[in-house]
């Protein structure tokens, strides 16, 4: 096929979802299947209410998940320990030693969603940094300062400069990946720094940039954290995502609220992408002229920082006529808004 043929069948090893909320209860059975239905792998966030800090409490919410899953489904969750400045770091290895946990979240405190717990002075949490190092255990981390004195649009790049740069100087064999990142600072000090180092990009983040959110009227169901940044960001995050860097991949952050938790006067942050997120890469990916890199992005270069094999089966995308997806699905905690990419999606994820 000459390259000038247009691609209109793709078929990728099965992707993986390398930051993922999925919540508990009746939302967890209501969201699961969108993501069980595309991906085979997810690393799933523990900022429940209570978070899910020790090896016993991520065995126990593994447990939920799988309880939760549809027969004739499979997925594994790939379980991260919420960090707190109190974390013990001999439970974060037995942990990662018995196979609970893939990963550690660090929240600073107040950063987000159900962050209350998070770290306030990373010194607190040296020894547990310093024993992932050793046991090579992942730090997954929401990289933005909490200082209300910083601009909501700059809480990532300062975050760089204030917190991760002396985390990786002091513990400079600490695995980590800068989770959802949204700036070009952020793809360039990726990019800068080869050694032990990736970062997540979700799918919204590639397609929305703050005019979503705020031009000609406020849009809350494009209102996630880190916030979406200007346009030059965008296309930084695009460039990444598609170059094929093998330190770029999909974490959707899929993040379900209701919508009247979502649409009210201090509206929670998150965008529930699940139900459509591989069509909205595949369009993005054609429209860069990268379709061919999707592949890198969603299903190989997570899995090779994670040291875990890539998924043996695969999917087949097809492209046709605009793919039907709800416009919100009806969870048993109440009304969930699915993403509107803002443009038709023709990339089926085929049965
Ligand atoms: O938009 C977001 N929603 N960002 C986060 O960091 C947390 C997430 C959530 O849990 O709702
Ligand atoms: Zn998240």
């Amino acid at each position: 096929m000459s390259d000038k043929t247009p691609i209109t069948r793709l078929t990728i090893r099965r992707p993986d979802d390398w930051h993922l909320h999925l919540r508990d209860g009746e939302m967890l059975e209501s969201v699961l299947p969108y993501s069980a239905a595309h991906f085979a792998r997810a690393i799933i966030m523990p900022n429940l209410v209570p978070p899910v800090v020790t090896a016993e409490q991520a065995a126990g919410y593994r447990d939920r998940i799988m309880a939760a899953l549809p027969d004739g489904m499979r997925f594994t969750p790939l379980m991260t320990l919420y960090m707190t400045e109190d974390t013990d770091p001999a439970d974060v290895a037995r942990a990662h030693a018995e196979g609970i946990a893939t990963a550690v979240k660090l929240y600073p405190a107040g950063a987000t969603t159900n962050s209350a717990s998070g770290v306030r002075d990373f010194d607190k949490v040296r020894a547990v940094l310093e024993k992932m190092a050793e046991i090579g255990m992942p730090l997954c981390v929401h990289g933005e300062v909490t200082d209300h004195a910083i601009d909501i649009f700059d809480r990532e790049a300062t975050f760089i400069d204030r917190v991760l740069k002396p985390i990786r100087k002091k513990v400079p064999d600490l695995r980590v990946i800068m989770e959802h990142v949204t700036t070009q600072d952020a793809v360039d000090f990726v990019r800068d720094n080869p050694k032990n180092l990736a970062a997540t990009i979700t799918t919204h983040h590639l397609i929305i940039n703050r005019n979503s959110i705020l031009a000609g009227g406020i849009r809350p169901h494009y209102y996630c954290l880190p916030v979406a940044k200007r346009e030059r960001h965008r296309i930084a995050l695009v460039q990444a995502a598609v170059s094929g860097d093998p330190r770029f991949f999909l974490g959707t952050d899929s993040a379900p609220h209701t919508d009247p938790a979502k649409l009210q006067s201090c509206g929670c942050a998150g965008c529930f992408t699940a139900p459509n997120t591989l069509s909205c890469l595949a369009e993005v990916f054609e429209a860069a002229g990268k379709l061919k890199a999707l592949e890198s992005f969603t299903s190989l270069n997570g899995p090779a920082y994670y040291r875990l094999p890539p998924n043996e089966e695969t999917i087949t995308l097809v492209k046709g006529d605009p793919v039907a997806y709800p416009e919100r699905i009806d969870t048993g905690a109440g009304p969930v808004t699915v993403f509107d990419p803002g443009f038709p999606l023709h990339w089926h994820v085929e049965a």
